[in-house]
Parts: structure tokens; C-alpha cells; sequence
């Protein structure tokens, strides 16, 4: 089986390789997992970032691979990656705006053109809009609910009835949220909501579909090295990286390792990194009066 150069390994079926007193407690908090075996996954927003890590992580076990995002010239690029990878597996390509009706409407129509009967469904595309909110561009604003929000809850409702499942082979949605998820974020105010949205409409719907035999999983990430940041940058404003985010950052082979390997184990989220998945339960436990005084401290630091 080939792996991806990194430390960190996903293998199917294994999921990610070690253990933890943390990793025994979700085993058992966990339900039925989803099997890589012969997948035939969609990914949104695959053409960078962790959406191309996911199928570099995913080509080695997965029969089909459809890719999706607007750019089809990288879209494309990752194609050719992934069958020089495995000559054998087949890879489509969507370009399409998943912000817009039209954009989603014209997956959906390439999913049953080519006849796909999909059991994976990844929920990756999403961008973010750095800076003040009352000072930015509403559009920019908005774009974020339109792809981060409207663009999983539209696509997860329209792929549930496609996913091929069964008790035998539950079928598996995987969301990517963040970190952000946890925390209101001054200069990153809609975004972090429509992370908390992503990750409690995930918690929610897994309960809904567990008599469908869809498993739901949340992948939680901190700062990761991709895109992300240049795409949040305003005209004339600065990058999304903060003080103290090397303590979390890690390779985005690792948020996708252990993405993939917790929704194979059935968990219901995973916050990927040592430093991630401890300050995410701080987050969450925090009187909220605290986190306010913590997060109104750093605002004012970083824009004295
Ligand atoms: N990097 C981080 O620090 C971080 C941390 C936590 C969570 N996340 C989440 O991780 C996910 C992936 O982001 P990334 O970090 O890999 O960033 P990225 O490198 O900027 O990738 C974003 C992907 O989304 C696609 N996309 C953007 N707008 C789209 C649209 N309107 N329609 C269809 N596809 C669109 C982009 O492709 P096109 O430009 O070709 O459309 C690209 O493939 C996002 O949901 C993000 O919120 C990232």
C-alpha cells in the first residue's frame, strides 16, 4: 500500500497507527466505522490543501474519486497526480461553484451522469474573510455562510439518499470544521460561526442517520499549512497567522491521516494534533466571561 511521505500514516481498515488512553475512550464512545476498502468517494474542494491530501490519502484504497472545486486546471493537475499514483483507480473532475445553486445543482448532475453510486461523501470546501467585520466587504461575508454552510448542508441533504449503505458497510460522511469551531474569533467572526455550525449540525446528523448506517465525522483542524490563509487575506490586509500558532499547526498529512482514520473508527469528531486536541476540550469546558476576556486581550494586542 502506498502512503503518503509523512510520519503520519492512514491505513485503511487500521486507521491511524498508535495508541493513547485518549484513542482507547473514543474507541468505545465510537460507533460502527467506515471501511476505505473500494470506496467511491466526492471531495469538495479538492483542487489544494487538504482537499488534494485526502485524495492522495484516499487513491490507494478507493475505486472512484470524483473531484470537485471551480479551478479544473488544478482539479486536473491532481488527477494526473493521483493516476500516476494508481494507474487503476478513476478519478472525475467537477468544476463548479459550490457556493451557488447553480454550482451545486451542477455536481449533483455529474454525480448521475456518470453514474456514480458514491459511499463517501467529503464536505471540505470553505474559505475564510480576515479581518474586521464592520469594515469588510458584506459579499466576502456572506460567500463564506454560502460555501462553509450552505454549500455541506445542501450537498449532505442531496447525497444522503445516493449513499450507498448498509449495516454491513455503513456509508460515511466526513465534515471538515475547525478548531475555530470552538471560539469566537474577532477578525475571523463569521467564519469561526459557520465552523460551530459545521460541527454541531455534524454531531446532530449523525444521530439522525445512524439508522441509515451513515456514519458522520467531524474533522476539527487547527492552523494547517495550505491556502487557507492567502484566500482569508483582504486586499491590503494581513495573513490569518497569529502568535502562538506553531504550538498547533501541523502537516496537513496529519489533519487528513487522522481525519480519515477517525471516521474509520466511527468517532464522532477529531481535533488533529497533540496541541489541538488538548486546548479543544479547554475551549470547550472555558466559562464563556473567561474566553471573551481571553480573546478581547489578544484583539486588543494585535490591533494596538
Ligand atoms: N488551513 C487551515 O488552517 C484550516 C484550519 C481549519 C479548517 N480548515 C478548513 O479546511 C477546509 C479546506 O481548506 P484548506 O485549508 O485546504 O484551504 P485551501 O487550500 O484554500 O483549499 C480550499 C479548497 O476549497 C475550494 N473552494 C473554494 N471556494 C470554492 C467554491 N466556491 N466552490 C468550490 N470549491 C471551492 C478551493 O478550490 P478552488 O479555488 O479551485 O475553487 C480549494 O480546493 C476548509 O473547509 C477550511 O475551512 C482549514
Amino acid at each position: 500500500m502506498t502512503c503518503p511521505p509523512t510520519s503520519w500514516s492512514f491505513h485503511a481498515g487500521r486507521g491511524l497507527t498508535g495508541s493513547s488512553p485518549l484513542r482507547t475512550i473514543q474507541h468505545f464512545m465510537s460507533h460502527t466505522g467506515f471501511s476505505f476498502r473500494q470506496c467511491s468517494a466526492i471531495i469538495t474542494g479538492a483542487s489544494s490543501g487538504l482537499g488534494t491530501e485526502f485524495a492522495r490519502q484516499l487513491a490507494p484504497h478507493a475505486n472512484v474519486l470524483l473531484l470537485a472545486a471551480r479551478r479544473l486546471d488544478a482539479l486536473e493537475a491532481v488527477k494526473a497526480e493521483l493516476l500516476a499514483q494508481r494507474p487503476g483507480l478513476t478519478v472525475h473532475c467537477c468544476a463548479c461553484d459550490l457556493a451557488t445553486t447553480d454550482g451545486r445543482a451542477a455536481l449533483l448532475t455529474a454525480v448521475d451522469s456518470l453514474g456514480l453510486a458514491p459511499n463517501l461523501l467529503i464536505n471540505n470546501a470553505g474559505k475564510g474573510d480576515y479581518g474586521n467585520f464592520a469594515e469588510g466587504d458584506v459579499e466576502r461575508a456572506t460567500g463564506q455562510i454560502d460555501l462553509n454552510v450552505t454549500a455541506l448542508v445542501t450537498l449532505s441533504h442531496a447525497f444522503i439518499p445516493k449513499l450507498r449503505a448498509s449495516a454491513a458497510e455503513p456509508a460515511g460522511i466526513l465534515n471538515v470544521s475547525s478548531l475555530a469551531g470552538n471560539v469566537p474569533m474577532p477578525d475571523l467572526a463569521v467564519y469561526a460561526a459557520t465552523k460551530s455550525f459545521v460541527t454541531s449540525f455534524s454531531e446532530a446528523l449523525r444521530i439522525e442517520l445512524l439508522g441509515r448506517h451513515i456514519v458522520v465525522t467531524a474533522v476539527c483542524p487547527g492552523p494547517t499549512p495550505t491556502n487557507f490563509g492567502k484566500n482569508a487575506r483582504r486586499p491590503g490586509g494581513v495573513d490569518t497567522n497569529r502568535d502562538g500558532q506553531d504550538l498547533l499547526r501541523i502537516p496537513t498529512q496529519q489533519v487528513v491521516a487522522q481525519g480519515l482514520a477517525a471516521l474509520g473508527k466511527g468517532q464522532a469528531s477529531v481535533f488533529p494534533g497533540g496541541g489541538v486536541s488538548l486546548v479543544a476540550p479547554l475551549f470547550r469546558i472555558m466559562p464563556r466571561a473567561i474566553m471573551r476576556w481571553a480573546m478581547e486581550r489578544r484583539y486588543r494586542k494585535e490591533n494596538a
